[in-house]
Parts: C-alpha cells; sequence; structure tokens
C-alpha cells in the first residue's frame, strides 16, 4: 500500500502589492528584489482574509470531489494562530462543515510545521487505511514596517487530501532530520509581526539542510542522483537556488546549468509572485512544479527540503503518481493569482494597519472577494461567512 497526496490545491488572497511600487518607494533598486532575492510580487490579505478563509479556499475545491463526511482527521498547521486554546482547524471544520466523527489539530513550529502534519497523516493513514486527512497549512507573512523582511511578505494556503494509494504523490518511508534550539525567526505572543534575523536563518537553513541531507542518507541509503527534482522551503525564491547549490557542493555533484533549472526551476514560479506563505510554502512551490514543468513528471522522485526557523528541518522524497496530471487544479491557481487587485502603497499600508483583532467587537468591510470572509469580531469570538 502506498500513501501520500491525493489532491492538493492552495489559496491566495485578493490583493497584491508590487515590488516595483515597494522598490520605487522605499527608493531602492528594483534589482535587489527581481534579481537579489528572486521576488515580483507580495499576495496582501485585507482585515476580513485570515488562515481560515485562505485555508476555506484552498480546501473547498478538494472537498466538491469527494465524500466530505469520509474526513477523519484536520491537520492545521500555522504559525499565524488567530487563539492561544482553540485549533485553527476547529474555526474551519465548522465553516466548511465537516463531519462531527473527525479530530482537528493545530500543528506548529514556523514554516515547518506543514511538513509535521504530513507526515502526521501519513503515518495515521498508513496505521488505519480507511482514514481520509485533510492537511492545511496557512499562513500570512507580516513583518514591521521598514524592516528587512517587509519584502519578503505574502500569504497562501495549501490543502492536502491524504490517503491510502494517493494518485499525486506517494510518500517513502524514511526522511532526515535536524533540529536545533536557536533564534534566527520568532514572534513572542505579544507581536502580530515576526521578527527575524533574515542573514542569520539563511545561513541555518543552509546548514539544516545538510545536517538533514546527511541524516536522509543514513535512513534511505539514497544519493542525490536518485533524486529527479527538488522542492526547497521558499521565504524567497532566490534560496532555492541557494539550497540547491548548496546540497550539489556538499554532495559533490556534477550538474549543468540545464540540469539545475530542470530540478528546481518550475518549483519558483507561483512564489515569485505570492510571497512567502511560510508553512505553506514549500507545498505552493510543490504545485508551482506540478502546474509548470514542460514535461510529464510521471514517475519521478521528489526531494522536499522543510525548513522551520527556531529550527525544526525535514528532508524526505515521494513519487509522482501515473495519471497525476488529470488532477491538477492548475487553471484555479493561474486564475486566483492573474485576478488579484494591484495595490499602491497607501492602500497597502491601509491593510497592514487595519487588522487589529484584539478587540472586543469589530466589524470587518467587505473587501476580499471570496466565498468565505471574515464578517467581525463579537465578544471576542471570530465571526465567518460563507457567500453562496
Ligand atoms: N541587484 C542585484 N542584486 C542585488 C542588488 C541589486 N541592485 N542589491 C542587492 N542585491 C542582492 C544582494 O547582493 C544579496 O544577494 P546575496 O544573498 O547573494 O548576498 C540579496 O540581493 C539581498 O540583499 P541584502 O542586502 O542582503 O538584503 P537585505 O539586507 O534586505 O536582506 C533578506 C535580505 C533575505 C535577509 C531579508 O529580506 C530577510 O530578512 N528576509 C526574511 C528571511 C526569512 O524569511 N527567513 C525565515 C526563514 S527561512
Amino acid at each position: 500500500m502506498t500513501v501520500g497526496i491525493d489532491l492538493i490545491h492552495f489559496s491566495t488572497s485578493d490583493y497584491f502589492l508590487g515590488l516595483d511600487t515597494y522598490a520605487k518607494e522605499k527608493s531602492v533598486d528594483l534589482d535587489k528584489f527581481h534579481i537579489g532575492i528572486g521576488q515580483e510580487k507580495m499576495s496582501i490579505a485585507p482585515p476580513d482574509e485570515d488562515i481560515i478563509t485562505l485555508a476555506a479556499k484552498a480546501a473547498d475545491p478538494i472537498l466538491a470531489q469527494i465524500n466530505k463526511d469520509e474526513i477523519t482527521a484536520v491537520l492545521f498547521a500555522t504559525e499565524s494562530g488567530i487563539d492561544q486554546s482553540k485549533s485553527a482547524g476547529a474555526f474551519l471544520h465548522g465553516l466548511l462543515q465537516l463531519p462531527n466523527r473527525c479530530r482537528t489539530v493545530e500543528f506548529k513550529h514556523a514554516c515547518y510545521a506543514g511538513t509535521a502534519a504530513l507526515q502526521m497523516a501519513t503515518k495515521m493513514v498508513t496505521a488505519n487505511p480507511k482514514e481520509k486527512i485533510l492537511v492545511i497549512a496557512a499562513d500570512i507573512a507580516k513583518y514591521d514596517i521598514d524592516s528587512s523582511g517587509e519584502a519578503t511578505q505574502g500569504c497562501g494556503a495549501v490543502a492536502m487530501l491524504i490517503t491510502e494509494n494517493p494518485r499525486i504523490l506517494s510518500i517513502e518511508p524514511g526522511s532526515g532530520y535536524y533540529t536545533e534550539d536557536v533564534n534566527d525567526f520568532w514572534r513572542p505572543n505579544h507581536r502580530e509581526t515576526a521578527l527575524v534575523d533574515g542573514k542569520y536563518s539563511t545561513k541555518v537553513y543552509l546548514s539544516s539542510l545538510k545536517h538533514a541531507w546527511d541524516n536522509f542518507v543514513e535512513e534511505t541509503g539514497r544519493n542525490f542522483y536518485d533524486i529527479d527534482a527538488f522542492c526547497y522551503h521558499i521565504p524567497f525564491s532566490r534560496m532555492t537556488e541557494k539550497a540547491h547549490k548548496t546540497l550539489i557542493k556538499k554532495v559533490g555533484a556534477k550538474i549543468d546549468d540545464a540540469t539545475f533549472k530542470l530540478q528546481t526551476e518550475a518549483g519558483q514560479v507561483y512564489n515569485r509572485i505570492v510571497g512567502n506563505s511560510y508553512s505553506a510554502s514549500l507545498y505552493i512551490g510543490f504545485c508551482s512544479f506540478l502546474d509548470n514543468a514542460n514535461a510529464s513528471l510521471e514517475g519521478k522522485r521528489f526531494g522536499f527540503f522543510s525548513y522551520g526557523s527556531g529550527c525544526v528541518a525535514e528532508f524526505f522524497t515521494g513519487i509522482i503518481q501515473p495519471g497525476y496530471q488529470d488532477l491538477l487544479m492548475a487553471d484555479s491557481h493561474r486564475q486566483q493569482i492573474e485576478s488579484r487587485q494591484e495595490l499602491n502603497y497607501q492602500q497597502y499600508l491601509a491593510f497592514y494597519h487595519s487588522g487589529d483583532t484584539t478587540k472586543e467587537n469589530v466589524n470587518y468591510p467587505a473587501t476580499n472577494h471570496g466565498k468565505y470572509r471574515l464578517k467581525g469580531i463579537e465578544h471576542h469570538i471570530r465571526q465567518y461567512e460563507k457567500k453562496d
């Protein structure tokens, strides 16, 4: 029996800020963003869009294709938590009217949590093949204005259905792990924005990749040449190039430029124009690879490197299943990205400053065009609305 991703779909917000607008506002050379960090646009969430509405938008087309009463668990990964006690999965469960015979739990470790949820779901289905698990990774990346991270904001959610005999990706047993208690990126409870030591974080990311790879090789006996394509966690798309170069150097592989591109490039198309989505980024990168590869990926082995600051990292692999193309939702991905409305810098600032969720009662204007919306807060309880 194989276990893995049966269906996958991602969502992003209805608005973006171009890094051309941003560069002009900050009087910085645009090439720093387009070339230096490899980013062109950042998806920006209006006040009535949060991780729950993004998650519902991501999950909707998956639930439309299955009997949703068969969902046995919702594993929700996020570092943009909306409640210290109630899990984000419980809010989503209500909004999507999922069956009561189901468990929901929230997973947290920075950008790694999506992988923790995915691997947990894989083990749960392996133990009981009747399970059908909805894994969600959803985040809104928000940094202080004028901080180095501001240009790497973004938002998005990925929904993945984990089942036996999956139709898109079977996940192979055997992972490489790495954990170290470091302070490269963190968000204390009282802060809405993350703090990051960006350059240090890049260094820890790359050293974690080397450690996780060593552990992966020990555990599986596989080598670099056994893997056809690589998806790395993408806080900004240039990080993929840095990561792949680091791995190639470490293993002493001989790879020409064309192969380097084939192994990594298709995975960055969406992330360049969506921006960082923390726990969802690796899997939006995977969607990007599936939707934008020039040739069939059937039977190819993908390597995934998941990194969460703080830090936890994992390297694992999976095999693309025959007929996977028929299950892709590329049109929905592209349509969402292309239909976003561009913000000028003042409009971006207005969104940035207007999402105060600390008040007892608040109403948000209808700004998000999607089917699901955060209407407001009543007596400290978030109120969601589904438009029919
Ligand atoms: N043309 C081309 N490249 C340019 C350039 C220009 N005009 N100006 C700068 N660059 C390059 C720099 O040489 C640098 O490249 P390098 O990484 O190969 O050295 C890159 O652009 C970034 O420039 P830098 O001056 O280092 O930018 P910065 O001080 O604003 O920091 C980050 C960049 C990535 C560290 C910052 O955006 C950040 O903190 N991001 C968040 C990181 C994060 O999310 N980490 C979390 C987990 S991984």
